[in-house]
């Protein structure tokens, strides 16, 4: 079972550590293949507003960098964990960015046999707000 980490934190911390434990959880149970894509090694620039993978597709995305394979794996995997601290009340800003870019599944849908596993760690405050961000994104 292949299951890519989409990591928002920018480093190998707390959040990384909890993803690590549903990884040992997970692989106790049975065959899985963990990928951990740090978004901040991860080349993907902001949206630029164009709409064109709304309208048109996301191959008519103007912007040459890493999310058609972020796409791919997506699309290979069993599920996906996305993976936020809360930075600020919300999710990391790696990580809305990475919504951002991947927003056309809003308005073409298409990961409907997919799990996805949703982690946030805090200092204090503000992972239910990040968590319950990211079910509805997930969900959508
Ligand atoms: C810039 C920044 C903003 C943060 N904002 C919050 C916050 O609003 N609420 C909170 O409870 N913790 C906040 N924290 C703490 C982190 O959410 C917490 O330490 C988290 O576990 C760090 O995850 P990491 O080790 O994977 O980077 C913040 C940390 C940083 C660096």
């Amino acid at each position: 079972m292949k299951i890519p980490v989409i990591m928002g934190s920018p480093r190998k911390g707390n959040t990384y550590r909890a993803a690590q434990r549903v990884e040992d959880v997970m692989r106790s149970l049975g065959d899985v293949e963990f990928e951990y894509l740090m978004l901040s090694d991860i080349g993907l620039e902001p949206c630029r507003g164009c709409f064109a993978c709304f309208e048109w597709g996301e191959e008519r995305c103007p912007v040459r960098d890493d999310a058609p394979a972020v796409g791919e794996k997506m699309h290979d995997a069993d599920g996906v964990i996305f993976a936020s601290p809360v930075y600020g009340l919300a999710a990391t800003a790696l990580m809305k960015n990475f919504i951002d870019r991947f927003s056309y599944t809003f308005h073409r849908p298409r990961f409907f046999d997919k799990k996805a596993l949703l982690l946030a760690t805090a200092g204090a405050v503000g992972e239910k707000d990040v968590l319950d961000y990211l079910e509805d994104v997930a969900g959508i």
